[in-house]
């Protein structure tokens, strides 16, 4: 997956390279500094040593000695003056400079922690924010894995307005399998069963089986009644467009290209090579649902290519319900949703 936040030590992340929230001195420190150093070992500050420290805004290469990755990238963020001294323009600047540095060695995988958020007091859902916005924009150009990783004790929300007109929509959607009666009418899609599919498809179609004869209960009379007797074959014949048909229709019809399609989907290229080439892919319900979003489909249509993988929206899921609130509001950025979704700790879509 191209770009994932996720909760953890970013000490115990095994990827190419894990970018560390250094000093101009590069001479180690506290908080996540202090845990890659203690992690790398004596070596590192050794390495550290002979960089000749690193100005604020830029990035310098080690390698990743007891680390569990080959490099470690050391960047300096800058202090948070409130928000005026060019704090943000820096900050980006990190996160594009330990980008540049991680293609450079032909890094695949990439670790960040959340620069400036911590020791330096950036406000971390502006912190996120940025790293976000410049990860996303890295990646629409390059192949990579980019992991921001928060750390554990660490709570953060994404734009308070947004979370709260989120939070208002579940309160008005949601509905909590808990406080629902059992004998209730719960409305929610359910994906088809295989019988309803038969039932469409033999409606749609208007396969008719063999004539029957027999008593009819209303009239008490003989009657000819035409009863359905299916065949498998022809019905295996025509199945209805496949998920991968529909995703590759769609993105012709919206004049788009397959890359800015699963860029904009934040799902790796191999993965979309494997839906392309492969007509029956079953893929997970974040994947389609990042392919709607990138799509920017319509709230009927995110159904539709949901019903072709046998997935459905639901008002039990609060997943499924903030989802539903984008698309709704026709919010079709995914880092945004992605965000949100972590913040309610919620699974992430993409690959
Ligand atoms: N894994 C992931 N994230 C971590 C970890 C860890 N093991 N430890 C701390 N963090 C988080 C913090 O919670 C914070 O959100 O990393 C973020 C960055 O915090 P700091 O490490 O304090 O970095 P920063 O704010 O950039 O300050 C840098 O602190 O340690 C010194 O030498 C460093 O002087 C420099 C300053």
């Amino acid at each position: 997956m191209p770009l994932k936040i996720i909760r953890n030590d970013i000490t115990k992340i095994p990827c190419d390279a894990v970018v560390n929230a250094a000093n101009r001195l590069l001479a180690g420190g506290g908080g996540v500094d202090g845990a890659i150093h203690r992690a790398a070992g004596q070596e590192l500050y050794d390495a550290c040593s002979k960089l000749g420290g690193c100005p604020t805004g830029k990035a310098k290469i080690t390698d990743g000695f007891n680390m569990p990755c080959k490099y470690i990238i050391h960047t300096v963020g800058p202090v948070w003056r409130g928000g005026d001294k060019n704090e943000p323009e820096l900050l980006a600047s990190c996160y594009r400079e330990s980008l540049i540095l991680a293609k450079e060695y032909k890094c695949e995988s990439v670790a960040f922690p959340l620069i400036s958020a911590g020791a330096y007091g950036y406000p971390k859902e502006e912190a996120l924010h940025i790293a976000v916005s410049e990860i996303s924009r890295f990646l629409m150009k390059n192949e990579m894995t980019v992991y921001i990783v928060v750390y554990d004790s660490e709570c953060f929300q994404t734009s308070k307005k947004l979370l709260s007109d989120v939070e208002e929509y579940i309160d008005q959607h949601y509905i909590d399998e808990h406080f629902t009666p059992r004998n209730s009418t719960v409305f929610y899609d359910e994906p088809p069963s295989k019988l309803n599919i038969m039932e469409r498809m033999l409606g749609a179609k208007g396969l008719t089986g063999r004539a029957d004869s027999h008593s009819c209960r209303s009239c008490h009379l003989p009657c000819e009644e035409k009863t359905v007797e299916p065949d498998l074959n022809e019905m295996l014949d025509s199945l209805d467009e496949s998920f991968s048909q529909m995703l590759l229709r769609k993105i012709d019809e919206k004049g788009m290209t397959d890359v800015q399609c699963y860029k904009k989907a934040n799902i790796d290229r191999k993965l979309f090579s494997k839906i392309r080439s492969n007509i029956n892919y079953k893929p997970s319900k974040q994947t389609v649902l990042a392919f709607a979003i990138a799509l920017e489909l319509s709230l009927d249509e995110t159904r539709d290519m949901l019903m072709k993988a046998g997935f459905a929206l639901s008002h039990s899921s609060k997943f499924d319900v903030i989802i539903e609130y984008f698309i709704k509001n026709k919010r079709y950025d995914i880092f945004e949703i992605n965000e949100v979704l972590f913040s309610f700790d919620q699974l992430m879509l993409g690959s």
